[in-house]
C-alpha cells in the first residue's frame, strides 16, 4: 500500500509534510468509500486520521498477550529502585508488560520508539507533575534510551528535576517536580493578628493560588509539548492535616476568607495554572493534561496496612466496586479528582490524556510489598509496566495532532 512507504520515509517529516497531507486525504477518500472496518494494527497514516482522533481510548478491555515484549527491562537505571519490580522479584514482574489495553472501538498501537526520535527531532517535552508524572517520565525515558544511538545528556532544563538530551536527535525530555502546581510553603500565625489569625488559626501551608511553583514556571516558555498532573497531594490528610496543618489558600498575597475547602481550593488552582499555561505556551505547543491515577488499596488505606496483592486485572465488577464515586471506598479520590479536571479543561486548549479508566483495572501492576517502603506501595506502578501504555496514548494523540494540523 502507498502509505507504507509513507511511514518509511516520514522520518524526513518537515519537507515531506504537504506530500503527507495529500496522501492523508486520500486515503481518508478511498477508505471512507470501500471500507468501513479498517482497523488494521499498523500505524498507517490514514488509521489515525479516522479512526483514532475520534476513538475514545479510556473504555476497553485488557487482553493477555504473552507475546508481548516492553521495549525496555530493569536495567534502564532511571527506574527508581521502589519502582523496578523485576529487580525486586516481585511476582508478577515480568507478565505486567504483557497486556495490552483494547480500546472498544479501535486499537491502541504500541509506540514506536525508533519513529519517535526519529520524528521528534529539536522537540523538548515536559512533564510537570508530582511521581506520577515522574513514573511516566521514566517510561518514556527507558523507551527511547533503549533504542537510541549516541550520547544522552543528563541536565535540569528550565528548572526541572531531571532531564535528558538524545544528543543525536536534539531532543529533550524533563520532569518538573509539583505536587500542587501552585506555590506553597509552611505558614504559621505571627503577632499581626491578621484574618486568619483571628479565626484561630496557628500552622497550616499557605497556599498562593494564583503563583506556579518556581519548578516549572518557565517550563511552558521553554517545551513544545507539555504533559501536566495534578490530584493525589490534594487529598494527602496526612500532609495537609485538615485541623493542624489546613492548606491556606492566598491570592494576590492574602488570604482567601473564608478559607476554604482544599476542593474549591483545588478549582481555583486548576483555573489559574491553566490560564498561565495557555499565556505563556510558545506558539504551537501542544498541551496535555493527564487525568487522574487510581490507587487500588484493599483492605485499609495506606497508613492502615491496606495491600495490593493481586496478580491479575481486576474484572469491570470489580472496578465498580473499589472506585464507583456512590460506593465512597478507600479510592474513591481518582474518579472525585477527575470531576474537578473536567470541569477545569472544559473550553481550555488542552488534550486531555485520559487513563483513568484503563488503569483502575490493573490493581496487578504496582509495586505493593516490594516497593522498599514499610507500607504497600499501591500509588505508584512498576516499570516496566502500565505508564508505558499510558505513553502510547500520550503519542498516539500526539501523532494525531501532528497529522491534522
Ligand atoms: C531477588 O532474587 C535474586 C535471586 O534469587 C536475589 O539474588 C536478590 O537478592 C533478590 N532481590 C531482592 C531485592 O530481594
Ligand atoms: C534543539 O531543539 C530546540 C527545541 O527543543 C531548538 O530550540 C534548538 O534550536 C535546537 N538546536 C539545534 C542546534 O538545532
Ligand atoms: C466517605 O467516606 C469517608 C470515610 O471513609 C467519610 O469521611 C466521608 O464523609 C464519606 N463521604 C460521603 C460523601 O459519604
Amino acid at each position: 500500500m502507498a502509505t507504507s512507504t509513507t511511514q518509511q520515509s516520514a522520518k524526513k517529516k518537515v519537507p515531506l509534510f504537504p506530500l503527507l497531507s495529500l496522501l492523508c486525504f486520500t486515503s481518508i477518500f478511498i477508505l471512507l468509500s470501500q471500507f468501513r472496518n479498517t482497523s488494521s494494527t499498523s500505524n498507517t497514516v490514514h488509521t489515525f486520521q479516522i479512526h483514532h482522533s475520534s476513538c475514545d481510548y479510556s473504555q476497553g478491555t485488557w487482553i493477555h498477550d504473552p507475546t508481548i515484549t516492553p521495549t525496555y527491562d530493569n536495567t534502564c537505571k532511571e527506574i527508581f529502585k521502589g519502582w523496578n519490580c523485576i529487580s525486586a522479584n516481585k511476582s508478577n514482574a515480568l507478565q505486567l508488560p504483557t497486556w495490552r489495553w483494547k480500546p472498544n472501538h479501535c486499537d491502541l498501537p504500541r509506540f514506536d520508539p525508533v519513529k519517535f526520535l526519529r520524528t521528534h527531532t529539536h522537540t523538548s517535552i515536559g512533564f510537570v507533575g508530582d511521581s506520577l508524572n515522574r513514573n511516566m517520565f521514566v517510561s518514556l525515558f527507558c523507551s527511547l534510551k533503549s533504542v537510541s544511538d549516541g550520547q544522552v545528556k543528563k541536565w535540569r532544563p528550565a528548572g526541572a528535576d531531571r532531564g535528558f538530551t538524545f544528543l543525536n536527535y536534539n531532543l529533550t525530555i524533563a520532569y518538573h517536580r509539583t505536587n500542587l502546581l501552585a506555590r506553597y510553603g509552611r505558614w504559621s500565625a505571627s503577632d499581626n493578628r491578621g484574618a486568619l489569625e483571628t479565626l484561630g488559626f496557628k500552622e497550616g501551608y499557605r497556599v498562593d493560588v494564583d503563583v506556579p511553583e518556581s519548578t516549572w514556571a518557565q517550563a511552558p516558555s521553554f517545551h513544545d509539548i507539555l504533559i501536566f498532573n495534578t490530584g493525589h497531594w490534594w487529598w494527602a490528610p496526612s500532609k495537609f492535616d485538615p485541623v493542624k496543618s489546613p492548606m491556606l489558600f492566598f491570592k494576590k498575597g492574602q488570604p482567601l476568607i473564608p478559607p476554604l475547602h482544599p476542593d474549591q481550593g483545588l478549582d481555583i488552582v486548576l483555573k489559574l495554572m491553566i490560564q498561565y499555561v495557555e499565556d505563556k505556551a510558545r506558539p504551537g505547543a501542544v498541551k496535555f493534561f493527564r487525568t487522574q491515577s487510581p490507587r487500588h488499596f484493599e483492605g485499609g488505606d495506606w497508613d492502615q496496612d491496606g495491600s495490593c496483592q493481586r496478580d491479575w486485572p481486576l474484572s469491570a465488577e470489580q472496578v465498580e466496586e473499589l472506585f464507583s464515586v456512590k460506593n465512597n471506598g478507600t479510592n474513591v479520590e481518582a474518579r472525585l479528582v477527575n470531576e474537578h479536571l473536567f470541569k477545569a479543561l472544559k473550553g481550555s486548549g488542552f488534550v486531555i490524556l485520559d487513563i483513568t479508566h484503563m488503569s483502575e483495572f490493573r490493581a496487578d501492576a504496582h509495586p505493593a510489598s516490594t516497593g522498599g517502603k514499610k507500607h504497600d506501595d499501591c500509588m505508584h506502578w512498576c516499570l516496566p509496566g502500565l505508564t508505558d501504555t499510558w505513553n502510547d496514548l500520550f503519542i498516539e494523540h500526539l501523532n494525531s495532532i501532528n497529522g491534522r494540523s
